[in-house]
């Protein structure tokens, strides 16, 4: 038995080599993960950078294989050599020998490629595909090393052939390029993504024959044909054509696949029979019909056969003459006539593909190297025009397809490995490898390539371009579903593959990137030390530098008139509390975290409480000194350095109390804002109740409205050095920072809100700062002549 794990190690490549060549023999050594037993040979292979595949029915038919699994199937034998086809591998070489001499076309590579028979049967062309695959023994076989075999295959002709294949090549995602298979079925991109064909689907051929019955107005028809998809889909598409015409259908009849005998025809009076066949299959059930002499039938041909020149020989032309039927478009390949004559027995000796053609030509066999029941050749026979199975390059149809297809292959090459750095079309705009060529980065360029052949134009046909990742498809209403938008998709949402139905939802803590074909984590934001958040945090430490400055001349000059005057013990208060003001702004920087958070609001509405009942006790000691001046009042008595202390506790008191009521109850946590800015996280502190929060601004607002009152109508009281007049100015500032701060917080988005808060808090803090100490300073240290009672009193 093979080892269970052999077969996880190389799944790919067991798959392939047991599918061909059937179960591993039971001595297989460890570790050895396939063996071929038996081979496949192509018919022709040429080495070369890139290596293409062809698949061709190099003959008619073949003896039906014995398909008792229970032992080691013999080899094909393949029967009726078909020169057509012969003539179309050979178009396929002369197509790849031009590219790889073209100056212009895949400059500096060159392809290469192999070329198979199909037998024009399924299962062998299945078994010229795994062929192909594997390579001609294990230690060749790409597939095992892990290499890229084919960029791509020519093939099949057949549709019934082309469905097999494509199957077996899905999983590697190898594109193939159909020369012959026109069935509409295979136009199903779910069942057949990586199919592509240089011929017309047969919708168009049904048509057509259907307009042409109808034109000619006859309305009693007989169909026939072969037992594959291509007969079954083109009546069943016929017969949906003729619904409701006024044609009948008098019979339909299937050719089997092992002919007897036709029963119907002669029985029936339709003098008109649609034949979806080709000619090989054909030529049983013509015989039969000639042999049963029938004449006066108008035959109506498909495309498959109605260009055979088996035909067109005079065995057949009694009763196939006036034939009708749709070919195929037909073009000029330059220099196929010469190339073809250059294929014969002396070139090519052990050939035996070549043998037979000769031996289909002229009934001889070339060489003694192959058993041949037929005579010896002489030598002398040379090819001609009448050799027209074969030599027949008037009008190639197929041929040309086969043509087209190579210099599509060969022109989508050249464009992926034209690709432009950092634009590619794949993921993260990256190009595809040359050194490492996948079949499915071929497969892309495929979809797109449009080329000259001669001048001819070559097969974008389509509606709609793909959609690039990153958009969706959107489907016109009303028109067929080729026909379609591309709609970018929208923000938050990405699709990563052309073509995408659907653009899928971005994972929570994920965002769509610009181009929307990938998820990128949101960024996550909040004030942090970035440029502004340094430029704060220096602002708020020069501030309370400056503050200790001031403290430090005033306790230098505590004994001077200007500091004792006006209070200094209330000074010394108002200087400390400005300084924590302004470090209370550092903890509105870095990330919010439920201390910080609980911190932020409180620290700072409880130090700018202090500070302002500082002032406002001051403001009330200077109107308290003046209105004490006039006689019978004995204010002053109420307003002892123990009063102010205690207006100062109990209004400090108050906020304090709010605070521990809103961290009781609600209090600040950060959160993550997902709703403001989809592509961001923004970290915050969210304020747990906002009537707190207002509570708390509000109350300063208060006790900095009752200051502003107070001082105002101090303001004129006499003296040189009146306080009240300084106190009005800064609680105007102090007013007018915090009232623009109100709509700008509320403005502002996510960490801006923060740095906003700690710009009012900073520039309240100068404001302060400046308006009630810069004047004493300057009469300190500047002119210390006027620092005396006298001076200050306004008495010289
Ligand atoms: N258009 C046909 C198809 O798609 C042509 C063809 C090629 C064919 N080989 C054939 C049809 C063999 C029937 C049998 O199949």
């Amino acid at each position: 038995m093979m080892p269970l794990f052999v077969i996880l190690v190389k799944p790919l490549c067991v798959t392939v080599c047991v599918l061909i060549q059937g179960a591993v023999a039971d001595s297989a050594p460890l570790g050895k993960v396939c063996s071929l037993r038996s081979s496949f040979e192509p018919g022709f292979v040429a080495a070369g950078d890139y290596i293409i595949g062809g698949i061709f029915p190099l003959h008619y038919n073949q003896e039906m294989p014995d398909l008792n699994s229970t032992y080691r199937p013999p080899a094909v034998k393949c029967n009726g050599f078909d020169p057509r086809a012969f003539r179309w591998a050979q178009t396929m070489r002369l197509a790849v020998e031009e590219i790889n001499q073209s100056k212009k076309l895949l400059p500096n590579h060159t392809l290469g490629y192999k070329i198979f028979d199909s037998c024009a049967y399924p299962l062998t062309g299945q078994r010229a595909a795994l062929g192909m695959l594997n390579g001609p023994a294990e230690a060749h076989s790409p597939m095992c090393t892990g290499a890229s075999p084919l960029l791509a295959i020519i093939g099949e002709s057949g549709s019934a052939q082309s469905i097999v294949v494509s199957r077996i090549l899905q999983p590697f995602r190898i594109p193939m390029i159909s020369y012959f298979s026109s069935c509409a079925c295979l136009s199903d991109r779910r069942k057949y993504p990586t199919f592509f064909r240089v011929i017309p689907n047969d919708d168009y051929q049904v048509n057509a024959i259907a307009q042409m019955l109808l034109r000619f107005q006859w309305t009693w028809v007989g169909l026939i044909r072969g037992d594959h998809e291509y007969g079954r889909f083109a009546v069943q598409g016929l017969l949906r054509e003729l619904e409701g015409t006024g044609v009948c259908v008098a019979y339909q009849e299937m050719i089997p696949l092992l002919y007897n005998r036709q029963r119907v025809m002669q029985s029936s009076g339709a003098k008109v029979v649609v034949v979806f066949s080709a000619e090989g299959e054909m030529t049983p059930f013509l015989k039969d019909y000639m042999l049963l002499n029938i004449t006066g039938i108008q035959w109506v041909a498909s495309e498959a056969w109605v260009t055979a020149s088996v035909f067109a020989g005079s065995e057949y032309y009694p009763y196939l003459g006036g034939t009708i039927g749709f070919g195929i478009r037909r073009g000029h390949i330059q220099g196929l006539k010469s190339y073809l004559e250059t294929v014969d027995p002396q070139t090519y000796p052990s050939n035996p593909l070549v043998q037979e053609l000769w031996g289909a030509l002229y009934g001889c066999s070339s060489s003694p190297l192959f058993y041949s029941p037929l005579p010896p050749c002489s030598g002398q026979e040379s090819l001609l025009e009448q050799h027209s199975a074969y030599m027949n390059t008037s009008s190639p149809r197929v041929a040309y397809n086969v043509y087209k297809a190579v210099y599509a292959i060969a022109h989508s090459l050249n464009n992926l490995l034209g690709c432009q750095r950092h634009s590619g079309p794949f993921n993260n705009k990256s190009c595809a490898q040359s050194n490492d060529i996948q079949p499915w980065q071929l497969q892309h360029y495929l979809q797109e390539v449009a080329f000259n052949i001669a001048g001819d134009e070559v097969l974008v046909s389509i509606c709609s371009a793909s959609c690039l990742p990153g958009f969706r498809k959107a489907v016109r209403r009303g028109e067929p579903v080729c026909c379609f938008d591309c709609v970018p998709c929208d923000t938050g949402k990405i699709s990563n593959q052309t073509d995408a139905i659907d653009c899928t939802v971005c994972p929570e803590d994920f965002w769509s990137n610009t181009d929307r074909t990938a998820c990128i984590p949101k960024t996550v934001e909040f004030l942090t030390y970035d440029s502004l958040g340094i430029a704060l945090t220096a602002v708020a430490v020069v501030g309370a530098c400056l503050t200790i400055a001031v403290l430090a001349v005033f306790l230098h000059h505590r004994s001077t008139a200007i500091v004792r005057v006006n209070n200094s013990e209330l000074s010394f208060f108002i200087l400390l509390s400005l300084m924590l003001c302004f470090l209370c702004a550092l903890v509105f920087i870095g990330e919010p975290t439920p201390w910080s958070c609980m911190l932020r609001h409180t620290a700072f509405s409880i130090t700018f409480s202090l500070c302002i009942s500082c002032i406002l006790g001051k403001t009330l000691v200077v109107l308290a000194a003046f209105t004490a001046a006039r006689p019978g009042n004995n204010i002053m008595k109420w307003l002892g350095p123990m009063q102010q202390r205690a207006i100062i506790s109990a209004c400090t008191l108050v906020q304090v109390i709010i605070c521990a009521a809103w961290l009781i109850d609600a209090p600040p946590f950060p959160s993550r804002n997902t709703l403001y800015e989809h592509s961001k996280i923004i970290l915050e502190c969210s304020v747990g109740s906002s009537l707190a929060f207002w509570c708390v601004l509000g109350y300063i607002g208060l006790l900095a409205c009752m200051c502003f009152i107070l001082a105002f109508l101090a303001r004129k009281l006499p003296g040189n050095f009146n306080e009240a007049k300084y106190i009005t100015f800064s609680m105007l500032i102090f007013c007018a920072v915090w009232l623009a701060f109100i709509p700008a917080y509320i403005s502002s988005p996510g960490k801006y809100a923060d740095a906003v808060e700690t710009f009012a808090i900073l520039a309240s803090s100068f404001g302060l700062l400046f308006c009630l100490f810069a004047p004493k300073c300057f009469i300190i240290v500047l002119q210390p002549e006027k620092n005396t009672k006298q001076h200050l009193m306004g008495k010289k």
